[in-house]
């Protein structure tokens, strides 16, 4: 198949890099040449780093054939794609006028966003419904096993099966979930992570127990405290704020988090979170 992913950063160029894997012709869209070029080195990059580890079918530049980068999103790109995955900023205006655009020049594709918060009915509006869906891809996208469907209510449902059908054949496991504020993943996620936050704060135990038993105890790979400083602690402290304003109080991010977040402690990108890196 065609498809078109629009957003060559972290998610698009992994996003990228799997469909190609997977067999399939992709048109990468990024916003001007200086990115776009920047887009392609990623993706060749990523193809190179995962044959060299033994985890690519086929020679990374013979992959790379099948990838064209453009700066915009035209029919004529656009004509014949079946799937369009938008990953562009966290930015509900953006979005929509990203899918829009792709929604003219892609009439026949199913306009899937890579958002991990914002509401996909929200993203919907005024645009072709039922052909739009949420799929959440996980970093790094060609390593982690995880593709979280959200479907809206407008969604058809042969759209959603298409896409689960991709998936799959992509080698990621499924799940569905219905539009609701964190979706699965990240309302379960920071739910733990914001807990075990407060349990540091109120003297329960260190990070390091709280996380070694969460690891040893319950086999997590990694504890909820490690886990939000790879994350960002001002990633975490935005999505819990969104999800307290959505579902209620139980989500109200800690002190100690927004201390910290204050305090320019954002986790392992700063140097110093809950752990010193
Ligand atoms: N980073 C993660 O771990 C992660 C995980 C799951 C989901 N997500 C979601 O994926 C999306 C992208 O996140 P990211 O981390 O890849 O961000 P990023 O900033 O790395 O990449 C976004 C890219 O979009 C490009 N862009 C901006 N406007 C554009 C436009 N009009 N047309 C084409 N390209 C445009 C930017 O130049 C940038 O390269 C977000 O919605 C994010 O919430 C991120």
């Amino acid at each position: 198949m065609i498809a078109v992913v629009i957003g060559g950063g972290t998610m698009g160029a992994g996003v990228a890099h799997l469909l190609l894997a997977g067999g399939h012709e992709v048109v990468l869209v990024e916003a001007g040449a200086d990115r776009a070029a920047a887009a392609r080195r990623a993706v060749e990059a990523s193809l190179a780093k995962a044959s060299e580890r033994g985890r690519l079918d086929g020679a990374p530049h013979e992959l790379s054939r099948r990838l064209t980068v453009v700066e915009r999103l035209d029919t004529q790109v656009g004509r014949g794609a079946a799937l369009v995955v938008e990953a562009v900023p966290e930015d509900l205006e953006l979005k929509r006028r990203v899918l829009g655009e792709a929604a003219s020049a892609c009439p026949d594709a199913v306009l899937a966003s890579n958002t991990s918060s914002l509401s996909i009915s929200a993203l919907a509006e005024g645009l072709p419904g039922e052909r739009v869906l949420g799929m959440h891809f996980f970093n790094p996208v060609p390593v982690q096993q995880l593709v979280e469907l959200v479907h809206h209510a407008g969604v058809a449902a042969d759209v959603v099966a298409r896409v689960r059908g991709w998936a799959e054949e992509l080698g990621k496991t499924v799940i569905e979930v219905r539009d609701a504020p964190g979706f699965a993943t990240s309302r379960l996620g920071v739910a733990v992570g914001m807990e075990a936050i407060r349990m540091l704060e109120e003297g329960v135990a260190s990070a390091e127990d709280i996380d070694t038993g969460m690891r040893l105890g319950y086999g997590w790979p990694m504890g909820p405290l490690r886990l939000t400083d790879l994350v960002g602690l001002d990633v975490r402290l935005a999505i819990a704020s969104h999800l307290a304003a959505e579902l209620g109080p139980r989500f109200e991010p800690p002190t100690l988090l927004r201390e910290k977040v204050a305090a320019g402690h954002l986790g392992r990108k700063t140097g110093q979170g809950f752990f010193t890196w």
